[in-house]
C-alpha cells in the first residue's frame, strides 16, 4: 500500500521543506519540540525505522550519525537514500516489517526513530520487543502514532455529535464504513489504497513499551496547525481541535532488566 501512495505522490511520500545548514537548525527542523535534547547524535548508531520518504535519515546522517533506514517500502526506501546522496551523505537502508528487526544486532542502536507508523502494525508489543533488543542500554527510542479516541472519531459526525468507528476497548483495525475510507485524497490525487490501521490504547502502548524493558519519560498528545474551535463541525480541524491527532513517547532502555 504504502509503495502504491509513494507512487500516486502522496504528502507523507514525499519530503517536507528542505534541510538548513547549521547543525543547531538541522536539529531543529528533525526534532521541533527537542524530544533528543541532550542526546549526542554525532557518532550515534541512529535507527530511523519507518522513516522512508523523508529527510530524516538523510538529517540524522548529516548530523554526523551513523545512520541506518529501515522501511517496508522499497519506494519510500529509494526516496530517502536519494534524498541522502543529494546532500553527499549516504545511508544504509533495509527493506524490512517493523515487527521484525532480526537483521539488526541485540544492543546495536544508541537511538531508534520512529514517526508516525504504529498505526499500520496489528501487534505493537512485537515492534516494541525488538526495539528493546536492538538499543544499548541507556538508549533511546522516540515514536509517534495516532491517537486511539480520535482515530474511531474522523469522519464520525452524526450533526449532533462524534459517534466513534468502534469502542475504545475494541482492538481490532479500524472498520471502513465508505469509499471514502479506502480512498486517499489531497487535491487533485486521489488514490484507492485500504491500508489497514489500528488505534492502539494507550496502556497498550506504555505497558507493552515498559514490558520491553524500555521506561516512558515523556509522553504527548498534539494536534498539527492552529487550534480552531469555530471550524465546520465534523471537519478533521474541528475534530483536531477537540482531541489531540497524535501520541508521542519517549522512552530509555534500561540499564538492568527489571
Ligand atoms: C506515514 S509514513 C511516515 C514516514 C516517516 N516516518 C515520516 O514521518 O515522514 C509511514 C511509513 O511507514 C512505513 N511502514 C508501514 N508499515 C510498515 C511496516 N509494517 N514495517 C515497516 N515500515 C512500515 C511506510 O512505508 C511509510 O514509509
Amino acid at each position: 500500500m504504502w509503495d502504491r501512495l509513494a507512487r500516486a505522490g502522496i504528502p507523507y511520500t514525499r519530503p517536507q521543506g528542505r534541510p538548513p545548514k547549521s547543525p543547531a537548525a538541522l536539529r531543529r527542523f528533525l526534532d521541533p519540540d527537542g524530544r533528543l535534547d541532550g542526546v549526542r547524535l554525532k557518532g550515534a548508531r541512529v535507527l530511523a525505522l519507518a522513516a522512508g520518504g523523508g529527510w530524516d535519515a538523510a538529517v540524522f546522517a548529516l548530523l554526523g550519525a551513523d545512520t541506518y533506514l529501515a522501511d517496508i517500502s522499497a519506494i519510500q526506501l529509494r526516496t530517502a537514500r536519494d534524498l541522502a546522496r543529494k546532500k553527499g551523505m549516504s545511508i544504509r537502508t533495509a527493506r524490512v516489517d517493523m515487527s521484525d528487526l532480526s537483521r539488526f544486532g541485540a544492543e546495536s542502536f544508541d537511538v531508534v526513530w520512529q514517526c508516525h507508523s504504529l498505526v499500520f502494525v496489528r501487534d505493537v508489543d512485537k515492534v516494541f520487543r525488538e526495539v528493546g533488543r536492538i538499543l544499548k542500554p541507556g538508549g533511546t527510542y522516540v515514536t509517534s502514532t495516532m491517537h486511539p479516541t480520535t482515530l474511531r472519531l474522523y469522519g464520525r459526525y452524526t450533526g449532533a455529535g462524534w459517534q466513534p468507528r468502534t469502542s475504545y476497548f475494541d482492538d481490532q483495525a479500524m472498520p471502513y464504513t465508505d469509499d471514502g475510507d479506502v480512498t486517499w485524497q489531497f487535491g487533485r490525487i486521489s488514490v484507492v489504497a485500504p491500508t489497514i490501521e489500528f488505534g492502539h490504547r494507550v496502556e497498550t502502548l506504555v505497558n507493552g513499551i515498559a514490558s520491553a524493558g524500555m521506561v516512558i519519560d515523556g509522553l504527548w498528545e498534539t494536534s498539527p496547525g492552529d487550534f480552531d474551535l469555530k471550524a465546520t463541525p465534523g471537519s478533521d480541524e474541528h475534530l483536531e481541535s477537540l482531541f489531540p491527532a497524535f501520541i508521542q513517547i519517549r522512552a530509555r532502555k534500561l540499564f538492568k532488566p527489571r
